[in-house]
């Protein structure tokens, strides 16, 4: 089996982002991703565009994958892809695409979970990159999760704590609407922080207990602080641009690190993992740093390419599950609540 060459096509379309990859073993071959422009104009993602869309660019898609990876689809060993969570339209386009193809190839589908995905996305073998070893503390930061996950082995995991109400992408995106900035706003509110001052606005934290997050009250808190402000100078947003996006940013990591030191503690582990579009936060990678000059973490940082959401991660869960034979059937649907254990 280990010389053997497993070729696996995975599709993800769990919420904006239609992907299809090709794995050779751990290694990838290709990785197309078609992100949707449509939902911008509305601040957020729409969810029946967001099916509408993913049933115009799965074809085109896979075909690039597959082309970029320069195999033929009867070279296919299994098919993978995202069965929750996500968006039920979204999932159903690329569950009942993937059924099909699998069908139609007679090979093995593999179902995947997305959350899962995003975990062992660190483990696709890429040249002097870092692969953490068991056990890890995962945390998942993007616009649609936050989490902190405790991996003991790839398909042992366990969630430590998660959000409450708004992912810690959204907490950025609905700050940065708040300031008059385009979506998605979390990377311009991480360019103006760089140059702010991030003592000059002190926003509360929430107090949420245990490991879970909260990020709604923070908004709302941002939002009737701005409204008082340019109440009193209507240039107020424009003159302290800079400072109020580093006050906002580092709030926001106070929180994440805060959470990450407490599940250190509770769990003795030191490696870090982290995951999600909000991993490319200058803010977060710089308390990574600290935190392993301070307290001795390792951390890990996939590529950014992992980061967001891709099949290429898919693909990474697809091989492994493929080595362990671990194939589901044509009766299996997609899952929009769809927990890891
Ligand atoms: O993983 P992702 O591409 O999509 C999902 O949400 O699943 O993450 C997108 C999120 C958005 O909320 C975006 O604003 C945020 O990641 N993001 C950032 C940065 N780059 C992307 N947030 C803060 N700082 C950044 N540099
Ligand atoms: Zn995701």
């Amino acid at each position: 089996m280990e010389n053997e060459h497993i070729y696996i096509l995975a599709i993800e379309s769990s919420c904006d982002d239609t992907s299809a990859a090709v794995l050779c073993n751990d290694k990838k071959l290709s990785n197309v991703v078609a992100t949707q422009k449509i939902h911008e104009e509305y601040g957020g993602v729409v969810p029946e565009l967001a099916s509408r869309a993913h049933q115009q660019n799965i074809v085109p898609v896979v075909s690039q994958a597959l082309a970029k990876a320069n195999i033929d689809k009867k070279q296919l060993s299994a098919i993978a892809f995202t069965r929750g969570p996500g968006l039920m339209g979204s999932l159903l386009v690329g569950t009942s695409f993937s059924k099909s193809l699998a069908l139609g190839l007679n090979i093995p589908l593999i179902e995947v979970n997305h959350m899962q995905a995003h975990i062992l996305a660190h483990f696709i073998k890429e040249e002097n990159g870092k692969i953490p070893s068991f056990p890890f503390l995962a945390m998942t930061i993007s616009g649609g999760h936050t989490q902190i996950v405790l991996v003991k082995n790839y398909f042992d995991m366990e969630i430590l704590g998660e959000t409450l109400d708004d992912a810690v992408g959204e907490a950025f995106d609905k700050s940065a609407k708040i300031l008059g900035l385009p979506y998605p706003g979390g990377p311009l509110i991480d360019k103006y922080a760089q140059l702010g001052n991030p003592k000059a606005f002190p926003f509360p934290k929430p107090k949420v207990g245990e490991l879970n997050f909260s990020f709604s009250g923070l908004k709302t808190s941002i939002l009737y602080f701005i409204q008082k402000q340019t109440k009193e100078n209507p240039n107020f947003i424009t003159e302290n641009r800079n400072d109020i996006c580093a006050s906002i940013q580092h709030t926001i990591i106070n929180i994440l690190m805060d959470k990450l030191k407490k599940a250190v503690k509770q769990t003795g582990v030191k490696q870090i993992a982290i995951g999600g579009g909000v991993s490319a936060n200058s803010g977060i990678r710089k308390a990574l740093e600290e935190g392993e000059k301070k307290y001795g973490w390792t951390s890990y940082i996939p590529k950014f390419e992992y980061c967001t959401d891709n099949a290429a991660m898919i693909g990474i869960v697809g091989y492994l599950k493929y080595k362990e034979k671990n194939f589901t059937d044509q009766s299996v649907t997609a899952q929009p609540r769809y927990v890891i254990s």
